[in-house]
């Protein structure tokens, strides 16, 4: 017998059902309430609404867990790589070895783009950011790809899947080579997953490329740690798309829009500059710790702070393990991670961020361990996309196979002008 939540509204009682999730959360269902009152919730920023049921991940913020499907990020960092983590968020178990043979060879097929996509790039300005190409060409995928776009039909779907795993390191690395100069290098689908993309951002045809075994490694715990989520911003801007039974290239086009935003995956580039302007200006980092508890000072310690964790972010220390072991085997003294090291450990202590709960997020690290394996800042966010394409395809596909799926539609409370007399504009003084 489902447990009842009782809500009175002046003389009125309503009953809510109350919903338990497999960890123990519960969530009032107030889906009936307009129905039975007329009234709607109000929650800006969604920071209190469960927009959906789902059993990808589950994180809980208060103590700093996160797993997918069950397994913790952290037994999964260190024992599969992307490409099986992937497996296991879009079909919910981990494959077999067959299963997991199988869908790299899928995967390894589709990695070239058509040749008539290359020239896109062309109309692309040279300095252009390539998350704007990123997003601009996944989406014109549904151009070229009219023969899988059928949001219902399993086939369909399961070869979009595919070619989108396949190709977003491709369409990533060739925004890359146009921002230098550089020819477009063909993807070689006898190398891994991270091995290719890093050959196609870093080879060039004139000399041989051999990627570092440690700079795979790092890559691959990377794309783990940011390939879920759960209702993340860019995740429900791709449900909220795909509501509207857009195709899932479309979908994933206006996730990659989402992250691309400063306060979402935008963050690990603004870290890199934040650290850099720290540097610049003498190192002083308590100077940067006072601005940011200042608020006329209109200033905030990016990479710190996170809607949901009010704790250590579980991503935050494995990403921070790995810079620091990849830049000792590499003899680097990085003086980023160095200042960052610093802010860390003196935020960590002062009261503001003790109050406030605020720890250092994923971004944190991610940018310093980016810059080590030689990525250009610009291209950082798109390493987060590439990342969190198999979390957006998991919700994705959990949400159109929902037999409760509908449109996404919030409503609000309107606030604007009742109705008004209407004065011609020669009158309007
Ligand atoms: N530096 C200084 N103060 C901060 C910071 C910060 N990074 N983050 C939050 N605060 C303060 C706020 O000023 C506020 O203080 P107040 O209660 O005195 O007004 C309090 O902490 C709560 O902050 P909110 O903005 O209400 O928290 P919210 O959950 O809305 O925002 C967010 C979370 C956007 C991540 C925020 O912490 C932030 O802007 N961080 C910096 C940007 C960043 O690192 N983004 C990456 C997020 S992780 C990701 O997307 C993968």
């Amino acid at each position: 017998m489902a447990e009842i939540a009782r809500l009175s509204v002046g003389s009125e009682q309503l009953e809510l059902p109350v919903f338990e999730g497999t960890e123990g959360e519960r969530a009032l269902d107030i889906s009936k309430l307009r129905a039975q009152s007329g009234l709607i919730t109000l929650d800006e920023g969604y920071v209190n609404t469960g927009s959906t049921r789902s059993a990808i991940t589950f994180l809980d913020g208060e103590a700093g867990v996160l797993r997918y499907r069950g397994y913790p990020i952290e037994t999964l960092c260190e024992h599969c790589d992307f490409v099986e983590v992937s497996y296991l968020l879009i079909y919910g178990e981990l494959p077999t070895a067959k299963q997991l043979e199988d869908f790299r060879a899928s995967i390894r097929r589709h990695t070239m783009l058509h040749e008539d996509i290359r020239q896109f790039y062309n109309g692309f300005p040279r300095d252009a950011h390539p998350m704007g190409t990123l997003a601009s060409v996944v989406s014109a995928l549904s151009t070229f790809y009219q023969d899988s776009l059928n949001p219902h039909d399993p086939q369909h779907v399961e070869v979009s899947i595919h070619r989108l795993l396949a190709k977003l390191p491709t369409i990533a690395a060739y925004s890359h080579k146009k921002s230098v100069g550089q020819p477009f290098i063909y993807p070689q689908n006898d190398l891994s997953y991270c091995e290719n993309f890093l050959q196609m951002m870093f080879a060039v045809p004139c000399e041989p490329f051999e990627s570092d075994p440690d700079f795979v490694h790092a890559l691959n715990l990377l794309l783990i740690c940011h390939a879920d989520h759960e209702q993340n911003c860019s995740t429900s801007t791709v449900r909220m798309v795909g509501s509207a039974d857009a195709n899932l290239f479309a979908s994933v086009a206006a996730g990659i829009s989402a992250l691309w935003g400063p306060l979402h995956g935008g963050a690990n580039e603004a870290v890199v500059s934040m650290l850099e302007q720290i540097r610049d200006d003498g190192g002083d980092v308590q100077k940067y710790v006072r601005m940011a508890k200042d608020k006329d000072e209109g200033f905030r310690l990016m990479g710190f702070g996170h809607r949901v964790y009010k704790n250590f972010d579980p991503r935050a220390k494995i990403i921070q393990a790995a810079c620091s072991k990849l830049l000792g085997k590499m003899s680097i003294r990085d003086p980023l991670f160095e200042i960052a090291q610093q802010l860390e450990e003196v935020a960590l202590r002062d009261d503001y961020f003790v109050e406030r709960r605020l720890y250092p997020n994923v971004d944190f690290y991610s940018g310093v361990i980016y810059r080590a394996l030689g990525m250009p800042v610009p291209m950082f966010t798109v390493l987060f996309a590439m990342g969190r394409l198999p979390g957006w395809i998991a919700h994705w596909v959990e949400m159109m196979r929902s037999p409760t799926k509908r449109i996404y539609r919030p409503r609000q409370v309107y606030t604007g002008p009742t109705e008004r007399e209407f004065v011609p504009v020669e009158k309007r003084g």
